[in-house]
């Protein structure tokens, strides 16, 4: 905690950490949540599907992918409002994928983002079918963002096939899959590894890869931010794992020790607390060293790496 609040003030002891990741964050994150409330109140339908959406995408999560996306962006060039829509339409897929990773046919959970879970909050089928709306929802705002000539729009439609990559088949939804398929059995570290980063790390590659792609980034630009966001990606499900053991569920928003109980195979459970964090460590270095070509502008993304595996929520 101690380390969080240091990181957080920006008074850490190594210079690229002198960077105010409180003040960065808040501010994006204002951004993002009005940018999201102003696509879910384009169409005022009212009614419980529309509710159950706002609940679910409003609940207050980090919004790291977004701000990924936006710091990937700025670390390549400008920081745009194509960064910020592509950043919206990864935070409706992230949300679906929680609600439906919620549901009791999966790891039936009561509590997310601090509040009761959309399925309880509502009922089973409304959480469903909220969570296949944010997903659509994701493909209508990223095919709306707006080009100004030919580069972009090819651009877009790439950033387009990237996040249906990893979304789909060969990327979250698999992950989640082989997630399920392993509970109860005993898997090897790369086993764990694999299943870790088409579940987590896929999208939050494709977060960075779309700032990086939406902010014009050259080809050798984008290799180095995908480095980074390869070794951040595992980094993060391997703090998500940690959290689960030793997390305080008040300050998380959901509940802790669940993976034990469903035989869940995590970093600790297959090779310890102390070396998950160890190895966390090791990932985190590994992603700032891939920045290593990058000046000032990436300083939100080496500060961001460190806060992934840092945070207490
Ligand atoms: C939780 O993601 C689920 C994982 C993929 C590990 P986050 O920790 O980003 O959750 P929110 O968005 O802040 O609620
Ligand atoms: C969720 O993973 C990852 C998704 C792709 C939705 P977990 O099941 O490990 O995450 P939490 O602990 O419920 O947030
Ligand atoms: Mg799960
Ligand atoms: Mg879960």
């Amino acid at each position: 905690m101690d380390r969080e609040r240091e990181l957080m003030a920006g008074n850490s002891r190594e210079p690229y950490e002198r960077f105010d990741l409180k003040g960065y964050l808040a501010k994006r994150r204002d951004r993002i949540n009005e940018a999201l409330t102003a696509i879910l109140e384009k169409n005022r339908l009212g009614g419980r599907l529309q509710a159950a959406m706002k609940y679910s995408l409003m609940a207050g999560g980090k919004r790291i992918r977004p701000v990924l996306c936006m710091a990937a962006s700025e670390a390549v060039g400008e920081e745009s409002g194509r960064a910020l829509k592509a950043g919206c339409a990864l935070e409706m897929i992230h949300t679906y994928s929680l609600i439906h990773d919620d549901l009791p046919a999966m790891d039936d959970d009561g509590l997310r983002r601090g509040i009761k879970t959309c399925h309880i909050a509502f009922d089973e089928a409304t959480a469903i079918l909220a969570g296949d709306a944010l997903l659509t929802l994701a493909f209508e705002t990223l095919s709306g963002i707006d080009c100004k000539n030919g580069e972009q729009s090819a651009r877009l439609l790439k950033v387009i096939r990237r996040i249906s990559e990893a979304a789909g088949w060969q990327g979250m939804v698999e992950g989640q899959m082989r997630d399920m398929e392993s509970e109860g059995k005993l898997l090897n570290r790369q086993q764990l590894d694999d299943i870790h980063r088409h579940k987590t790390g896929a999208m939050i590659q494709a977060s960075v890869e779309a700032g990086a792609i939406l902010g014009e980034g050259g080809n050798e630009e984008i290799e180095c931010l995908k480095t980074y966001a390869g070794h951040i990606g595992l980094a993060f499900q391997v703090a998500d794992d940690i959290l689960n053991v030793s997390g305080d569920p008040k300050r998380l928003g959901k509940s802790v020790g669940t993976d034990q109980h469903r035989m869940k195979n995590t970093y600790p459970s297959v090779m310890g607390l102390e070396e998950s964090k160890r190895l966390a460590e090791t990932m985190v270095e590994k992603s700032i060293k891939a920045l290593e070509s990058f000046d000032e502008k990436a300083a939100p993304l080496r500060t961001l790496a460190r806060y992934i595996i840092e945070r207490t929520r």
